[in-house]
């Protein structure tokens, strides 16, 4: 039941009272004890295998940012992790994926590290489709041969090989392999990445997709691959293990389908039945690459008969179809302040944290007691300097009242001596290129 307005209480108070800090089961996938989770987020911090070229494992460095970010019943959702060497795409350097038996074990040994915390980790499985263009060891597919115009996303990108229905059969059957070595691996379940233009999008987009077959045409075809997908892998890992994220507004890797709502209204009429474990959707106001204005307002032109100029698509429709079965992730410019509403008043079960939660390790600890955040370094997002994989990584400190270990003890130091600098309210919202400058690197 959604509970009365807190927002006036002291932060501990604040708490405990709310259904933010309350238990929630997860499906199979675990027992939450509260709902703050760790959103995927591709930090390109890989080794590179020495057995199979192209691809990079997991190894010390994940085991403690995953360690440093986890709770006793958070839910920590892994970055995304391709499923093939195609899947990879061109773009993808540094990421470890989970197709070889060494990143597989890769992976064992981080989650074997991370669970006596009590965290709930997923394992997000990911196929780029179109977004890398083609690379040496494999060719680039998506559901048609469109390929990425606009400057803006790095086009033009090269013109994919449109999916034969062999190749939809063969890379649905990579994400089930994929899943079940997460499983193996000890993951507590798997989420597929449905969102931000990569594959399984490009299906959903009707900008991307010109099939006339089965899988293109009509927006119950354009579902197709994404329920088969869904499909096959919950039957390969059981339907409370399996979760999907979603992004019906987004933009990246240009998705500019139209009748978003009516397409996404209707795959949710399809996945509710399911018994899944949830889905998860990002917010319309968050964009990789435009800030929030400029997309809402592109947004606006874009989808003028969709909702009113006075507001904004909301993710409603999808969370009244679904219904309370299916419980609902969100993600997209949450900050201390307006993740508790959306809880409370029952619109989402979940909010998962992405850029806070790479500056603040204990992300949750300071939600729960009212702290302050550190800015994130966007800079080191995807890479890092020379030599130093950690940088903008794991250095991030917890607060200085949350210290226990001579390990994080250590970590604040260095933090302290390169300076912390605390965000800005509102400041996580807006991600144009005028903040680079106020970023210390
Ligand atoms: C550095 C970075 C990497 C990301 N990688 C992924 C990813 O691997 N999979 C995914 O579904 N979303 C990814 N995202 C999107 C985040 O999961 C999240 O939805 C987004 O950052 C919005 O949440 P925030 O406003 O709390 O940052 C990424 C975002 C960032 C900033």
């Amino acid at each position: 039941m959604p509970v009365a307005d807190l927002s006036t209480l002291p932060p501990q108070e604040r708490a405990e009272k709310s259904l933010l800090f309350k238990p929630f089961q997860l499906g199979g996938m675990g027992r939450l004890e509260h709902r703050i989770a760790l959103a995927p987020l591709t930090r390109n911090r890989g080794r590179p295998s020495d057995k199979h070229e192209g691809t990079w494992v997991p190894w010390d460095i994940q085991t403690k940012y995953y360690t440093q970010r986890a709770t006793k019943g958070g839910l920590l959702i892994s970055e995304a992790l391709p499923i093939s060497l195609q899947a990879r795409a061109g773009s993808m350097f540094n990421v470890p994926g989970i197709f070889t038996d060494e990143q597989k074990e890769g992976w064992k040994s981080v989650v074997e590290a991370v669970k006596p915390t009590g965290a709930v980790f997923v394992a997000q499985l990911f196929h780029g489709g179109r977004s890398g263009g083609h690379t040496a060891l494999s060719r680039a597919v998506s559901s048609s041969a469109t390929r990425i115009e606009s400057s803006l996303m790095g086009g033009p990108g090269d013109v994919p090989d449109e999916m034969t229905l062999e190749d939809i059969k063969r890379t649905i059957g990579d994400y089930v392999q994929c899943a079940k070595n997460a499983i193996e691996a000890g993951f507590d379940g798997i989420e597929i990445h449905g969102g931000n233009g990569y594959l399984p999008d490009q299906f959903l987009h009707s900008n991307v997709n010109k099939r006339t077959d089965a899988y293109g045409g009509s927006i119950g075809n354009r579902n197709r691959f994404v329920i088969e997908l869904c499909e096959a892998v919950a039957s390969a890992i059981g339907p409370d293990k399996f979760g999907l994220r979603l992004a019906p507004y987004g933009f990246f890797n240009e998705t500019r389908g139209t009748q978003r709502t009516e397409q996404w209204s209707e795959l949710c009429r399809a996945l509710a039945p399911k018994g899944y474990a949830y889905i998860h959707f990002m917010e319309a106001r968050y964009d990789e690459v435009l800030s929030e204005q400029t997309k809402l307002s592109a947004l606006g032109q874009e989808m003028s008969t969709d909702f009113s100029s006075d507001g904004l698509p909301t993710l409603e429709p999808f969370r009244a179809i679904l219904g309370k079965d299916t419980p609902m992730i969100v993600a997209g410019g949450y900050d201390t302040e307006n993740c508790w509403e959306v809880v409370d008043s029952g619109r989402a079960d979940i909010i998962a944290f992405g850029r806070f939660f790479t500056s603040n390790p204990d992300l949750v600890w300071r939600i729960q007691n009212g702290k302050e955040l550190v800015k994130y370094i966007r800079p080191l997002f995807y890479v890092w300097p020379e030599g130093k994989p950690a940088q903008g990584y794991v250095d991030f400190a917890n607060h200085e009242e949350n210290v226990h270990t001579q390990e994080e003890k250590l970590v604040l130091e260095e933090h302290k001596k390169r300076g912390i600098v605390v965000a800005k309210p509102g400041w996580q919202l807006s991600q144009d290129g005028v903040q680079l400058g106020e970023i210390f690197v």
